[in-house]
C-alpha cells in the first residue's frame, strides 16, 4: 500500500527493470519517467495541500465566538469541541477535560447562562449565546460568592472537578436561589469527584444560600 509520494519511486526501484519500459534490461536498474512524475504530482499535492491548511489557519474559519465578554476569532474547524478552542486557542485552562464523552462535568461552562458541557458542544453551534468560563465568574481580588464558599469551606482536594462544580452550582442557584439539600445534591449528581468532596461541596452550596 501507497504511503506517500516518496513510495512510487521505491515501487519503482524495486520492480523488475524489464517492467519499467524505459531500458533494454541490461545495466543500473532504471526508475521510469512514469514515477517521477507521478511521484512529483503527488508531492505537489501534499505541498498544496499542506500551504492550504496553513492558509486557511491563518485566515481563520471566519466563526467568532463570545467568551467572558470579548469576540474572539476560531481558527478551528466548526466542528472543534468549544472545549479545546477555550482551552487551546483562548488559553482558558479553568474548564477541564475529563471524559470527553458529557459524563463528568469537568469541562463545564455557561452558554447564556445555561450550563454544558463544552467537550460535546461544537464551537460552530455556539453561534450568538455568550460564553463564560470559569474565569469570567469570578477574579481572586473579586471572586463569585460561590468560589469564596469553596475557599472558605476548603471543598476541593485534588481540584480537577472543581470548574464544573462550581459552574452547575452558579448556573443552579441562578434559576433556583433556595434550593433543599435533595435539590442541590441532585443538581451536582452529573459532576463527578473522584476525591470523595462532595460533603465540604455541599457545605460550601449551603452556605451561599444562607449568607
Ligand atoms: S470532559 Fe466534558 S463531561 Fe467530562
Ligand atoms: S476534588 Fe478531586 S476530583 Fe473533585
Amino acid at each position: 500500500m501507497k504511503q506517500g509520494p516518496g513510495d512510487d519511486l521505491q515501487e519503482a526501484a524495486r520492480a523488475p527493470a524489464a517492467d519499467s519500459g524505459d531500458g533494454d534490461g541490461a545495466g543500473p536498474r532504471r526508475v521510469p519517467r512514469a514515477a517521477f512524475i507521478s511521484a512529483g504530482v503527488a508531492a505537489a499535492a501534499a505541498v498544496a495541500g499542506g500551504t492550504a491548511y496553513l492558509v486557511e489557519r491563518s485566515r481563520g474559519t471566519g466563526l467568532t465566538v463570545n467568551v467572558n465578554g470579548r469576540d474572539h476569532p476560531v481558527a478551528a474547524a466548526p466542528d472543534t469541541p468549544l472545549l479545546y478552542v477555550l482551552r487551546n486557542e483562548l488559553g482558558l485552562r479553568g474548564p477541564r477535560f475529563g471524559c470527553g464523552l458529557a459524563e463528568c462535568g469537568a469541562c463545564t461552562v455557561h452558554l447564556d447562562g445555561v450550563a454544558v458541557r463544552s467537550c460535546v458542544t461544537r464551537v460552530d453551534s455556539v453561534g450568538n449565546r455568550q460564553v463564560t468560563t470559569i474565569e469570567g465568574l469570578g477574579t481572586p481580588s473579586n471572586p463569585h460568592p460561590l468560589q469564596k464558599a469553596f475557599i472558605d469551606q476548603q471543598a476541593a482536594q485534588c481540584g480537577y472537578c472543581i470548574n464544573g462544580m462550581l459552574m452547575t452550582a452558579a448556573a443552579f442557584l441562578k434559576s433556583k436561589p433556595r434550593p433543599t439539600d435533595a435539590e442541590i445534591k441532585s443538581a451536582l449528581a452529573g459532576n463527578l469527584c473522584r476525591c470523595g468532596s462532595h460533603y465540604r461541596i455541599l457545605r460550601a452550596v449551603k452556605a451561599v444560600i444562607s449568607a
